[in-house]
C-alpha cells in the first residue's frame, strides 16, 4: 500500500522572466514501511523533488502540473499554514545540511521540548524523561548532559541523530533523508543508516532516501528511482536494479562503482549532467550514452514497462525507425 504518491509533477524556476523546467513528469510511489531511494548525479533534481513534498521550494518556483497525495490530501494545494501541520509532524526531513533544520540559538532540550509540546499533554518533568529516553534510542551517549548543548557543540553525526529524535518524538510517518550521511565518516554513516532501518522496522516509518551512494542503497533500500536531468529514467526493486539494470544511465552509475565491477575496469561516466539552462533535444542522456542511436537525438523517450522495471529509453521502445 502506498503512503505517498507523486503524480505527473512538473515544475520549474522563473529566472529573469524566463521559465526553466526542472522536474519533468515525476511519478513516484512510497510504499508503507519501505525505503525508496532516489539516486542520480548532482543537479539531477533529487532535492527539489523532495522539497516539493513539503513545499519548501525557492520563491521563484512554478509548479505547472501534478499532485502529491498523502492521506487523500493533495499537499500541493495546501497553503503555508496548512502544510505546516504536516511538516516535521507527519513528514519529517533530514536535510543535506543538518544545521538548516536545527536552530543555532536553541539548546537541544529547547528544540526537542517544542516538538513534545505539540504532541503530548505531559508535564515538563515527564517531557524531560521522554526526551532523554528518545535520545538514548538514537544512541546519544550521556543524554542528560547533552540537553544543555547548542547544535554547534555537537558533531555532524550527533546533529543528524537529534533530527531523527525530533522525527521520533513527532511520530513522523514519513522521513525524507536527503544525503543524510554524506558529511559523515563511514562508521557513523552505518550507525545513522541502522537507526533509520530500526525506525522502519519498529515504527513502520516509510523513508525516502536520497543519495549518491550506490553501496548504501544496495544495502538499505527496497526500491530505487534513478533520476537524470529532472526525470525518473528507471524505477524497480533494489535487487532488480543491481541484478539487471535496464537504462544505460543506471548501468553506467553501477559500472562507476568499484565494488560492483567484479574486478573489471571502473568506467567513469564522461561528461556532465546538463544544467537547467541547456536546451536539450531528444533523450537528455544521449550525449553520454554508449548505446545512442538515431531516435535518441531527436525524441525524448516515454516510460516503458520492461520486465519489472519502468524505463525511459529508446532501446526498449517498440517504435519502428
Ligand atoms: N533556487 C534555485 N534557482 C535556480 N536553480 C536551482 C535552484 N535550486 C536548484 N536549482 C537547480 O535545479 C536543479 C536540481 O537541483 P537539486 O538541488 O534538486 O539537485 P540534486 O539532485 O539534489 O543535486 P545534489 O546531488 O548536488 O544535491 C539543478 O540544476 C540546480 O542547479
Ligand atoms: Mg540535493
Amino acid at each position: 500500500m502506498s503512503i505517498l504518491e507523486i503524480k505527473n509533477l512538473n515544475l520549474g524556476f522563473n529566472i529573469d522572466e524566463k521559465f526553466y523546467p526542472v522536474l519533468k513528469n515525476i511519478n513516484f510511489n512510497l510504499k508503507c514501511g519501505k525505503i525508496h531511494a532516489i539516486v542520480g548525479e548532482s543537479g539531477s533534481g533529487k532535492t527539489i523533488s523532495c522539497m516539493s513534498i513539503l513545499k519548501l521550494l525557492p520563491d521563484n518556483t512554478k509548479i505547472t502540473s501534478g499532485q502529491i497525495l498523502y492521506k487523500n490530501v493533495n499537499l500541493l494545494e495546501l497553503n503555508e499554514k496548512a502544510i505546516r501541520n504536516f511538516r516535521g509532524r507527519e513528514i519529517a526531513l533530514i536535510p543535506q545540511d543538518p544545521m538548516t533544520s536545527l536552530n543555532p540559538l536553541y539548546t537541544i532540550f529547547d528544540q526537542l521540548y517544542e516538538v513534545v509540546l505539540l504532541h503530548y499533554k505531559i508535564s515538563k518533568k515527564e517531557a524531560k524523561e521522554l526526551i532523554v529516553s528518545t535520545l538514548k534510542k538514537v544512541n546519544i551517549s550521556n543524554p542528560e548532559q547533552r540537553l544543555n548543548n547548542y547544535p554547534h557543540q555537537l558533531s555532524g553525526g550527533m546533529k543528524q541523530r537529534i533530527i531523527i529524535a525530533c522525527a521520533l518524538l513527532g511520530k513522523a510517518k514519513i522521513i525524507i533523508a536527503d544525503e543524510p550521511t554524506t558529511a559523515l565518516d563511514v562508521t557513523i554513516q552505518a550507525q545513522i543508516m541502522h537507526l533509520l532501518l530500526k525506525l522502519k522496522n519498529e515504527n513502520n516509518v516509510s523513508i525516502i532516501l536520497i543519495t549518491h551512494d550506490l553501496a548504501l542503497v544496495s544495502q538499505y533500500s527496497d526500491e530505487i528511482s534513478v533520476m537524470y536531468n529532472g526525470q525518473i529514467v528507471e524505477h524497480a526493486n533494489t535487487g532488480e536494479i543491481f541484478y539487471s539494470p535496464k537504462h544505460p544511465y543506471t548501468k553506467a552509475l553501477i559500472e562507476s562503482v568499484p565494488s560492483y565491477t567484479n574486478n573489471r575496469k571502473i568506467e567513469p561516466i564522461y561528461g556532465n549532467v546538463p544544467s537547467i539552462y541547456d536546451e536539450i533535444n531528444g533523450c537528455p542522456f544521449h550525449l553520454r550514452c554508449k548505446y545512442m542511436f538515431a531516435p535518441c537525438k531527436t525524441i525524448n523517450p516515454n516510460l516503458k514497462k520492461v520486465d519489472n522495471h519502468i524505463v525511459r529509453c529508446h532501446l526498449y521502445s517498440n517504435l519502428d525507425y
